[in-house]
């Protein structure tokens, strides 16, 4: 076992770890943080994603001991003071899920897009979404929640 500490979500945490533990197990067998989910468990589909120190990584690709010491943020951790922040906002407004599956990897993956890329064109969110997948929307109405979260016109067809 190892001992790590780090913050999670805003809140001090240290916890003795396998050193093969992952931080997906971490987060939601330690912690007991469900909002972040497993869809494939090899770096595939982006469900896992989460912030480590301000930029998105797939959970299921980073081992626990790798944290130690970093700020993770998940998609428990976004919304403040009862608000949601305004990305879960935007898909909510545009119907940008159905199963929900992907969607925790998603938002936090389209957050990390949109602060290296405030004002992203379609084609932009596009390739910043590609490693997360989505069997259910087809993605379009998920980049119209990415534009309508970065104040962009959002086009209706
Ligand atoms: S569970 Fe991590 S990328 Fe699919
Ligand atoms: S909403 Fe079902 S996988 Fe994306």
């Amino acid at each position: 076992m190892t001992r790590i500490s780090l913050t999670v979500d805003g809140a001090s945490v240290s916890e003795d770890v396998e050193p093969r533990m992952l931080l997906v197990q971490f987060l939601r067998e330690k912690l007991g943080k469900t909002g972040t989910v497993v869809g494939c468990d090899t770096s595939n589909c982006g469900a896992c994603t989460v912030h480590l120190d301000g930029h998105s990584v797939k959970s299921c690709n980073v081992l626990a001991v790798q944290a130690e010491g970093s700020e993770v943020t998940t998609i428990e951790g976004l919304a403040r003071d009862g608000e949601l922040h305004p990305v879960q906002q935007a898909f909510h407004e545009c119907h940008a899920l159905q199963c929900g599956y992907c969607t925790p990897g998603m938002i936090m993956q389209s957050v990390d897009l949109l602060n290296d890329n405030p004002k992203p064109t379609e084609e932009e969110i596009r390739v910043g979404l590609e490693g997360n997948l989505c069997r259910c929307t087809g993605y379009h109405n998920i980049v119209r929640a990415v534009q309508t979260a970065s104040g962009q016109e959002v086009n209706a067809s």
